[in-house]
């Protein structure tokens, strides 16, 4: 279990981690709500797409993600994928032990919706990792029964987007083809449980109409974020941050996608936490 981390603790980054560049839109999120905070992502695109590996892999991955972050000196983990945060979250929780606070993308998801009034079918689309694991069902009817939750497996939609293919004759095509299956009939919201996903909120959105409320992570998350941090008396004074945007494997298409994720484009330095 790593030690518990006591002075100067505001100054130190945020740490946050995905399985490539998708975390990037909680990221951004995250800044936007706490402009004074440094991040310090790692995206681990080495072994991305997480959607399709074993829960003994991810949990690994996790872990040594986690040691590099606490090795950076971050005040706070948040595993910005859904894959992971099924996965991996009480292991990362177990290893940090109370050295920092652990944030997913799942549990601040499921308090939000369980807490959208009349809401009755709750749809979940995700990779075949997250949909396969039932956790979204099993932490819904965990604080509400009566909720029915449908969940779908999309796993075009990552590496779709990664490419490049979004708000174009492809992708709604592609979207429309999973939107349209039975299983999400009569849903009243939707989470889009994978952080690439709200690159394409506003063609589900349009998919949909207005008629069914869609919920992404990113701004869910960062809320919760800022209130953790202000709970532990950890938010950063008022400053000009410094960021860090590490990945496992470096490509220049990896860095080219990153504008699309993080509204601008970043430089990423490629780290072997593997040695
Ligand atoms: N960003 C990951 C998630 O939120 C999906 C991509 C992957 O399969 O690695 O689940």
């Amino acid at each position: 279990m790593a030690k518990k981390r006591t002075s100067g603790l505001a100054n130190r980054p945020i740490g946050i981690f995905d399985s490539g560049i998708g975390g990037l839109t909680v990221a951004n999120a995250i800044q936007k709500v706490l402009p004074n905070e440094s991040l310090v992502y790692f995206g681990d695109t080495a072994h991305l797409p997480y959607g399709d590996k074993s829960p003994d892999s991810i949990k690994y991955y996790a872990i040594r993600i986690s040691q590099f972050l606490l090795k950076q000196q971050c005040k706070m983990i948040v595993i910005a994928c859904n894959t992971a945060s099924a996965m991996a979250y009480e292991t990362v929780k177990d290893f940090v032990g109370d050295a920092v606070p652990v944030i997913d993308v799942i549990n601040p998801v499921v308090e939000h919706v369980t807490g959208i009034a009349g809401s009755k079918k709750i749809g979940v689309i995700g990779t075949k990792g997250t949909i396969k694991s039932d956790i979204y069902a099993k932490k819904i009817h965990a604080k509400n029964k009566k909720l029915e939750v449908a969940s779908l497996a999309t796993p075009l939609l990552a590496p779709m987007i990664e490419e490049g293919f979004f708000n174009n004759k492809i992708s709604r095509t592609v979207i429309g083809s999973y939107l349209d299956s039975r299983k999400l009939s009569k849903i009243d919201s939707l989470i889009l449980a994978c952080t690439h996903y709200p690159l394409i909120r506003p063609e589900v959105e349009d998919y949909y109409k207005g008629k069914v409320l869609i919920v992404d992570s990113a701004g869910v998350v960062a809320d919760r974020v800022k209130s953790v941090l202000a709970e532990n008396e950890l938010l950063a004074p008022k400053r000009k941050p410094v960021h860090h945007f590490y990945v496992s494997d470096f490509t220049k298409s990896f860095e080219e996608s990153t504008r699309n994720f993080f509204r601008s484009k970043i430089h990423l330095e490629k780290k072997d936490i593997w040695l």
